[in-house]
């Protein structure tokens, strides 16, 4: 049996559309490794500041930053100051799970907004606002969110910052895509539209995740409370990997070169992905980020019957509810193309395509 199971994997691979990180080609290794000779000394082993090293807050070059050990844990520690439990955070619906779950755990009421073509339907969040919602915070991934690769149109972030102004709630502006632009515009953050606004960002997807390094740019009212509860959860983030991402980044040069060749890997990716899915599966091609949120255009095949029968053609897929906070997207899916090589993607939209065959 061992055997059939080895001679089937040397014939065909399991292609991961599920995931969004990032590919191995994707991380710096030879860079790392000589920042890594450079910057191990006796400092780089101490405790830093619970802020963050000096060197990277320069760079970040915002007052009021925080350090976090990913933006990840920037959502613990907001959730952690803002939310008492039956508090209502608002999210987008579709919304990314690892905030669902890190806000979850201090037990807020959840009020998904739904999310278009152009991000978060900050038109409905005002209709609730009106209507007596009075939430804590708003989280919003504006750039290529996960999972719906929507991008918030400008005219939306300025409202919704006037929103928190207006309504007294914080936004947290969750933003760990924004340089894996591949077309179009820039667009000013929400932080940059006034407000209460949170910006988070991270190096997990232009440098390594495992390095676990963010960072939260907050109003000066939210900055210190952060900064305490960061010191109860961990001191600080690690002193050697805070000064790697540091290293880095100071070479604009190398840095901003590096971030254009993971563009251009990404945008071949997308590309290839978006382009070997038939009429079965509507999918736009995102502008940038790592993800496609497509829809089911067969009737009577729901999201849970497609990602089976695509598990039994090697391909992972992830069903749209994963991603609900009140239910629906039965009919979506998320997939991305961070992971997979061109050809390879080509091959598992064929195997999407047996896959649908096989459903009928
Ligand atoms: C929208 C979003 N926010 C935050 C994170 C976590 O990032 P970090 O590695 O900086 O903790 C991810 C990771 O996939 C993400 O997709």
């Amino acid at each position: 049996m061992l055997r059939e199971l080895v001679a089937a994997a040397g014939e065909r691979s399991f292609l991961a559309l599920s995931g969004g990180l990032p590919p191995p080609e994707a991380f710096p290794v030879e860079a790392l490794r000589a920042a890594a000779a450079r910057v191990l000394d006796a400092g780089a082993l101490q405790y830093a500041p619970t802020e963050g090293d000096p060197a990277l807050l320069a760079l970040i070059g915002a007052p009021n930053a925080l350090v976090t050990t990913g933006s990840q844990q920037a959502l613990d520690l907001l959730a952690k100051v803002l939310l008492d439990p039956g508090d209502v955070a608002v999210v987008e619906s579709p919304a990314y799970v690892g905030a669902l779950r890190a806000l979850a755990a201090y037990e807020p009421r959840f009020v998904g907004v739904p999310v278009d073509a152009d991000g978060m339907d900050t038109a409905r969040l005002e209709a609730l606002l009106v209507g007596g919602l009075r939430p804590k915070l708003c989280y919003v991934v504006a750039n290529f969110s996960n999972p719906s690769g929507a991008t918030l149109a400008f005219e939306r972030r300025v409202h919704l910052a006037a929103l928190s102004e207006r309504y007294g709630f914080v936004v947290i502006e969750d933003d760990p895509y924004a340089a894996l632009r591949f077309s179009g515009d820039d667009v000013p953050t929400i932080a940059s539209c006034g407000g209460n606004v949170v910006y988070l960002g991270s190096y997990s997807k232009v440098i390594a995740p495992g390095l676990r390094v963010g960072y939260a740019i907050a109003p000066e009212w939210l900055a210190r409370p952060l900064a305490i509860a960061k010191q109860a959860t961990d001191l600080t983030s690690s002193s050697v990997d805070q000064r790697l991402v540091a290293e880095l980044v100071r070479d604009t040069m190398w840095f901003d070169a590096h971030v254009a060749r993971l563009c251009e890997l990404y945008a071949k990716r997308a590309a290839a992905l978006v382009g070997s899915l038939d009429d079965r599966l509507a999918a736009s091609m995102p502008a940038g980020g790592m993800f496609v949120w497509a829809s089911i255009t067969v009737p009577g095949i729901d999201a849970q019957a497609l990602t089976a029968a695509c598990m039994a053609q090697d391909v992972a897929i992830v069903p749209g509810m994963e991603f609900a906070v009140d239910g629906g997207f039965e009919r979506e899916v998320r997939l991305s193309f961070s992971q997979l090589r061109v050809d390879d993607l080509a091959e598992a939209g064929r195997r999407i395509g047996s896959a649908f065959d096989v459903l009928g």
